[in-house]
């Protein structure tokens, strides 16, 4: 397995252009499913969860040509509807084929998820919103099987959650169904909007998309489209405040800042100087961070995907802060992993309490998942001394080539190939 050696004490500049978002990119690819049209895509980030993905598929038999971020998809003939259990392990979003099958063939099987680092993962909400449009779901050793007697039927549906990737399913099983689906309580993520965009681009009636109440009309087919995908404003948030880390000027562009508002509030309450347009972001150098507290919460509330990125930050901001997890059940698995690198951050239920004023040193440490892996480089990239990040490869499902990014940027960065 790959490692990341990392020589502390860097300091960054220069501009980044962010690539796009792994998390619109995974279900607008599954949403080609649906459709016996080509599909064309560009700006499809160059990640591993994509390549397991378009590996995925091709297994069913989908034709895919793939040339750096473009991505071109014929789903006009295929062999298979099924995914098992090593391929739904690795990669979670596979579940996402489960909508789009039953939409347009009326079965699917897939390997229960099983959970992950960061918690069960439960898909409770997804099979109970399909199964109100017309899917009949019976659990046959480990997998789940769904069947539609004729054709998916619109309905009413409310999530007791605003899950994305429920949202996800449900909206395409939806846009083949027969009459009006009612989303409420729907994720409103920008990734939503970005599917929602692409299905409309494709043929589907959709309204309401990136509010809590989405609209769909069926459709009886699909037409060729192209899409561009929105830009990782994950990743855009990454680096932000990596550059805020290292207290360096550095431009983030290439992203629709709106969809970073709440991480640009909490960053201006710390105190941060940063200049934002509409497209990208300038970090200016500026004086030691105020503590904060926030909370995670679904879109438009602070991204659970960026907890653990602020949480190496607050460790250098000076005062005691606070974070509270309300998305996932277990996403502090950085936490023994940044105290091993210098953090003093104590863990209470769902609720970390970071002392600030420390200083990192570098250590040998372990990946768990894809963000707090890369908390970890953060925290590694401002310590006195080597730090060794083992486990690479949860890193390489949603950056893309990260050591040659942030070597650009001036970071003493090594990945060691095992
Ligand atoms: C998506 O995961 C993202 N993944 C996650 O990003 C992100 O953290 C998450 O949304 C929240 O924003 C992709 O888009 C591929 P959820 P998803 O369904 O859809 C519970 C990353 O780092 N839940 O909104 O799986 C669930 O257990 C990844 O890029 C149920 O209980 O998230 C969790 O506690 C990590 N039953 C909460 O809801 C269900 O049926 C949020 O899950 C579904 C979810």
């Amino acid at each position: 397995m790959d490692k990341l050696i990392i020589n502390g004490r860097s300091k960054i500049s220069g501009s980044i252009n962010v690539h796009g978002s792994k998390n619109a990119a995974l279900p607008i690819i599954v949403s080609s499913l649906l459709s016996d049209k080509i599909l064309k895509l560009s700006n499809v980030p160059n990640v591993v969860d994509v390549l397991n993905l378009i590996k995925l598929l091709k297994n069913y038999g989908v034709k895919i040509l793939h040339n750096k971020d473009i991505v071109h998809i014929n789903s006009k003939k295929i062999k298979n509807l099924s995914a098992d259990y090593d391929v739904v392990r690795k990669m979670r979003a596979s579940i996402l084929i489960l909508g789009p099958l039953l939409s347009r063939f009326g079965r699917a099987r897939i390997s229960l998820p099983g959970g992950c680092a960061i918690g069960t993962r439960p898909i409770d909400i997804h099979l109970s919103g399909l199964s109100k449009l017309g899917v009949n779901f019976e659990i046959q050793n480990g997998f789940v099987v769904g069947s539609v007697k004729s054709q998916l039927i619109g309905n009413k549906i409310k999530l007791p959650f605003p899950s994305v990737g429920a949202t996800e399913n449900i909206l395409m099983a939806s846009v083949l169904a027969k009459g009006e689906t009612k989303i409420s309580n729907a994720a409103r993520e920008p990734e939503i909007e970005d599917l929602s965009n692409c299905l409309i681009k494709m043929g589907a009636k959709i309204e309401g998309h990136g509010s809590k109440n989405i609209y769909v009309q069926g459709v009886t087919n699909l037409k060729t489209a192209r899409h561009q995908i929105i830009s990782d404003r994950i990743v855009a948030g990454t680096y932000i405040i990596a550059a805020l880390i290292l207290n360096s000027s550095l431009e983030i562009k290439n992203f629709n800042t709106t969809y970073l508002k709440s991480l640009i509030n909490v960053l201006k309450k710390m105190g941060a100087n940063l200049k934002v347009s509409k497209f990208s972001i300038k970090v200016l150098k500026g004086p030691k961070l105020k503590s904060t507290s926030i909370l995670t919460n679904p879109y438009p509330g602070f991204p659970t995907d960026l907890q653990a990125q602020l949480m190496t930050l607050m460790c250098l901001s000076d005062g005691k802060s606070k974070i509270k997890e309300t998305i996932f059940e277990n996403r502090f698995m950085h936490v023994p992993e940044l105290n091993r690198l210098g953090a003093k951050i104590i863990v209470e239920k769902d609720t970390a309490i970071i002392l600030g004023n420390q200083t990192f040193k570098g250590a040998q440490v372990m990946a768990s998942d894809l963000r707090a892996s890369i908390s970890l480089v953060l925290a590694a990239m401002n310590a006195n001394g080597q730090t060794t990040l083992n486990r690479v490869y949860h890193l390489d499902r949603g950056y893309e080539n990260i050591e040659k990014t942030l070597g650009s940027l001036g970071v003493k960065i090594k990945r060691k190939k095992n």
